[in-house]
């Protein structure tokens, strides 16, 4: 969603913030600006749409300023218009902030700034937050004590970012549920909400803890509490390259990330599974490893994506470890008073590890006793810091906003757990070594569909212009079927709809004509009659099927009007497999549209909003 970046050091600033905010184009956003100041001014320049546009008009000025500002945003308070893009100042002009985040009592603090004689120019909550800011330094003539008296009337979150000509030479950072990091370099200091945009210049940085506000000047920075304490801050290295956030010869990020899964899978388990013993070593967990020896009930949450994950990890666990596993939607389990028993284990599970609904499922979860472990893909993220323990998925930045390899990581690192579980209750070790050894050879299963890249394009090119699609699984396969739906919906705009094969005759099948694509996984199971079953459901219906089978697999020629194929695995691993084409297919036809894949349209990279 909504993206930080400021600098402050001897270089001139216009151009880093501009390169700041296009390596967080990809978390979505609907205009973006950029204050600097120079010369006793603040010249801010705002405008909707994208960064290239602002760009323009930021090469018009002639800045040789080394300190500012910027921001893209992603409209939650008024519409996408340049008058709502951040920065917004106070009403003396002389404070300009960026935000993240909502300020949820933004309405009372608006009336109130209104009867005392204050005026907005916009309908944004952050403008309110500037004048609010700016009213109180009238009084006192201290911006950071300002921020600081501000901040503790204030209720929501925030990312905050603060310049002000009265006290020039100097960024203020402050944040509460929304991240900010501070980027050490020789100096020169970057601040920002994402690692992406400070790699360039810096690998060092200190993730701001929330109810912190960091001051930065040329000389060096101090990060309190709001209550004004003193701090321990701790430097950390990302732990990734600039290479990894670029597109490195493909056309989208999507398709590297894709064709990335080989490698990703392999990041996933190498170092923790132990092949020979049958068992898993994560290191993440042993803190809390009886726990996962006694527990009788996991609750997974999530969204999105990743929930979709959760929904594969429930079956994944149930059959190998015998523990029972509920799944719920992150933003449905905050709300619905659930029922935490004493030795139940809550995973939440997120790519972005900022993902607002599955944070506040954490709080909720703690808060009545839980334990809360994560999965999560971006290190050092809020998610990463509120649980009590969990295992990183080690996928690498994930740019494009359809989350692919985050997906396949997520499910081997639970594939792990389930086998950890599994092996200190009740599963052997033949079988824990039967499926170790089957998930080293994922990555090479996973080469020899991708190169059938070309096939699937032909696939997608055929009916990337109808306007439904239907994609059917059943067991471990069902997720994947709600994940494929979910991967050409977002980047495509086509309808679809993802279903257990079974459940299509209580209601779907009214759907099927021969204007409707059905992608069916009928990979070979134990119920690989029953799905072939409801192929030939969907084929007495002149519906038009594009089956996921496995190589050898003759009969379903006779009834598909395409086949792509997939090795054979293990049923529990089969959705490291059958999930690619899926994503493919939803990249092709989506591309044959012509659709800005990387970002599509209202879709944000890590949905920071409740
Ligand atoms: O970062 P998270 O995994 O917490 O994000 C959850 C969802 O917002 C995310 O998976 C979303 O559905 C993706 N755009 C899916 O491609």
């Amino acid at each position: 969603m909504c993206g930080i970046i400021g600098y402050i050091g001897d270089k001139p600033v216009s151009k880093i913030l501009i390169n700041g905010l296009k390596r967080m184009e990809y978390r979505g956003y609907d205009s973006a600006g950029i204050s600097i100041l120079q010369d006793n001014k603040i010249y801010t320049i705002k405008k909707k749409g994208k960064v290239a546009e602002l760009e323009k008009m930021v090469n018009h000025e002639v800045f040789h300023s080394n300190y500012g500002i910027a921001h893209t945003r992603w409209a939650t308070h008024g519409y996408p218009n340049d008058i709502n893009a951040h920065p917004h100042l106070d009403n003396s002009g002389d404070i300009s902030i960026v935000h993240n985040g909502i300020i949820e009592n933004y309405s009372v603090l608006k009336t109130k700034l209104l009867s005392d004689g204050y005026s907005f120019k916009s309908e944004t909550d952050t403008e309110v937050l500037a004048v609010f800011i700016g009213s109180i330094y009238e009084k006192i003539k201290d911006i950071e004590t300002s921020i600081r008296l501000a901040l503790r009337e204030v209720d929501g979150t925030f990312g905050l970012l603060v310049l002000s000509k009265r006290e020039p030479e100097k960024l203020i950072a402050a944040r509460r549920g929304s991240p900010l990091l501070l980027g050490v370099g020789n100096g020169e200091y970057l601040v920002a909400s994402d690692a992406s945009a400070v790699i360039q210049y810096t690998k060092q940085v200190i993730y701001l803890n929330d109810n912190e506000i960091c001051t930065i000047s040329h000389d060096g920075y101090s990060i309190k509490t709001i209550e004004n304490e003193d701090t321990e801050p701790i430097i950390e290295e990302i732990e990734f390259d600039l290479e990894h956030i670029e597109k490195g010869g493909f056309d989208h990020f999507m398709l590297k990330e894709i064709f990335e899964q080989p490698d990703t899978i392999h990041d996933a388990f190498r170092g923790r599974l132990l092949v020979d013993e049958g068992n898993v070593k994560l290191g993440g967990l042993n803190a809390v490893i009886e726990q996962l020896r006694n527990t009788d009930r996991i609750i997974i949450t999530a969204c999105g994506t990743s929930w979709h994950s959760g929904l594969v990890a429930e079956y994944l666990i149930e059959s190998l470890a015998g523990v029972s596993v509920e799944v719920e939607y992150a933003s449905e389990f905050r709300y619905r008073n659930p029922i935490i028993n004493k030795n139940d284990i809550v995973f939440a599970i997120s790519q972005s590890g900022e993902t607002a609904d599955t944070l506040a499922a954490i709080k909720e979860a703690k808060q009545k006793g839980a334990i809360v472990l994560g999965i999560v893909n971006v290190v050092g993220s809020s998610i990463a810091r509120e649980t009590d323990a969990g295992v990183y998925i080690h996928a690498g930045p994930e740019i494009g906003v359809a989350s692919t390899k985050a997906f396949t990581s997520q499910l081997t690192v639970f594939t792990l757990i389930a086998l950890l579980i599994g092996r200190m209750r009740n599963l052997s070790k033949w079988e824990g070594q039967k499926i170790a050894k089957e998930i080293t050879l994922i990555p090479d299963k996973i080469r020899y569909i991708l190169e059938q890249k070309d096939k699937i394009k032909e696939i997608a090119n055929i009916y990337s212009k109808v306007r439904n699609f239907l994609y059917l699984g059943r067991g471990y396969n069902f997720p994947v079927a709600l994940e494929g739906a979910l991967k050409l919906k977002e980047i495509s705009y086509i309808h679809a709809e993802g279903y257990p094969a079974a459940e299509m005759k209580h209601g779907p099948i009214a759907l099927i004509d021969e204007n409707m694509p059905v992608v069916i996984i009928a990979t070979k199971d134990e119920i690989y009659d029953k799905v072939f079953s409801n192929i030939e459901e969907v084929k007495a219906r002149k519906g038009k099927i594009i089956a996921i089978a496995n190589v050898g697999d003759e009969k379903i020629c006779e009834v598909a009007d395409h086949v792509i194929y997939i090795p054979e695995t293990l049923p529990v691993l089969t959705p490291l497999l059958s999930v690619i084409p899926l994503q493919l297919l939803a990249y092709y036809v989506a591309l044959d549209l012509n659709c800005d894949i990387d970002k599509p349209r209202n879709l944000a990279k890590s949905v920071t909003v409740e």
